[in-house]
């Protein structure tokens, strides 16, 4: 379907201490079943608040988005969530922590062992199948990650929505989990949208990236199509030219034409920190 996810004329805007705050504006895109987006901006240039809207955990005050024809009104098993930090439940073990998921979603309509080679299915996807009786705080960071990737794959959402689920983990271990997520979406078509601060991440990952303007308003700046053949191998894309010229465009906007400017209108306006290291590394990369 050429407009799986549509997303029309979508505003949105806070009311702050200091006033309304516009951090989205006239926001218009059409994501084609299966196809991976990646969404790329400065840190608070809004991308966190469009996949929220997305995932329906937020209303957009202007315009209107929706999935498989259907508006987002609220959070629905169609649509999957992988936050940067995995949101494991501590107590349970990360079988647990993918059933609980699974039982809510297909607990309905399927006996007890159904749920189970869902769950133990979902955690082999992602490799994990060896530490399922394991608690968060016995596994790794990136196996956490993976796990939260287990746990949004199990309920077969229509699509994946990730938001920098790699910005944590160090650089071997995110490598590592691209590669995965990339064998993941190709074999189960999941359409993905991705929010992400790292061009090569994006490059690797994207059918299209969509890179936003600076806030307050910020908006689609440019969409960039990545037109690099699938499946696609990191080390061969080093030398393609495609993947250099995709990797320059994306650097020249953000850089050369959206540079973060230090102006205090640019400023975060939420409560408490928002510590966004992996913004660093962009800025480096150029
Ligand atoms: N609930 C909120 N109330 C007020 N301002 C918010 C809220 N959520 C986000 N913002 C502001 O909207 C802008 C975009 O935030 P966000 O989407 O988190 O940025 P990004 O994910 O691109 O770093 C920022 O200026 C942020 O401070
Ligand atoms: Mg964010």
């Amino acid at each position: 379907m050429e407009k799986f996810v549509r997303i029309e004329y979508v505003g949105q805007t806070f009311n702050t201490r200091s006033g309304p705050f516009v951090a989205l504006r006239d926001i218009n895109l059409n994501i084609r079943q299966g196809e991976f987006v990646t969404l790329i901006g400065h840190s608070g240039c809004g991308k966190s608040t469009l996949l929220n809207l997305i995932a329906g955990l937020a209303r957009p005050t202007e315009g209107v988005l929706l999935c498989a024809e259907k508006e987002i009104t609220g959070p629905g098993p169609d649509r999957a969530v992988v936050f940067q930090n995995h949101s494991l439940l501590p107590w349970l073990t990360c079988h647990q922590n993918v059933y609980l998921a699974v039982e809510r979603v297909f607990g309905g309509q399927e006996p007890k062992a159904a749920l189970n080679v869902r769950t133990a299915n979902a955690l082999h996807l992602v490799g994990l199948s060896h530490a399922m009786h394991k608690f968060p705080r016995e596994i790794s960071g990136g196996m956490k990650q993976r796990v939260g990737i287990a746990r949004a794959l199990a309920i077969q959402p229509k699509v994946l929505l990730l938001d920098e689920p790699f910005g944590a983990l160090d650089s071997l271990t995110r490598v590592h989990l691209q590669d995965e997520l990339l064998r993941i979406v190709a074999a189960t078509s999941t359409t993905a949208i991705m929010v992400t601060h790292d061009v090569d991440e994006a490059v690797l990952l994207s059918d299209r990236i969509v890179m936003l303007t600076n806030g307050p308003a910020a908006t689609i700046g440019e969409i960039l199509p990545v037109e690099l053949p699938r499946p696609r191998d990191r080390m061969a894309l080093l030398d393609n030219s495609e993947y250099a010229a995709c990797r320059s465009a994306v650097l020249n906007f953000l850089h050369q034409r959206h540079g973060r400017a230090a102006k205090p209108d640019n400023t975060d306006h939420r409560p408490g920190p928002d510590a966004e290291p992996a913004s660093l590394q962009l800025v480096n990369a150029s």
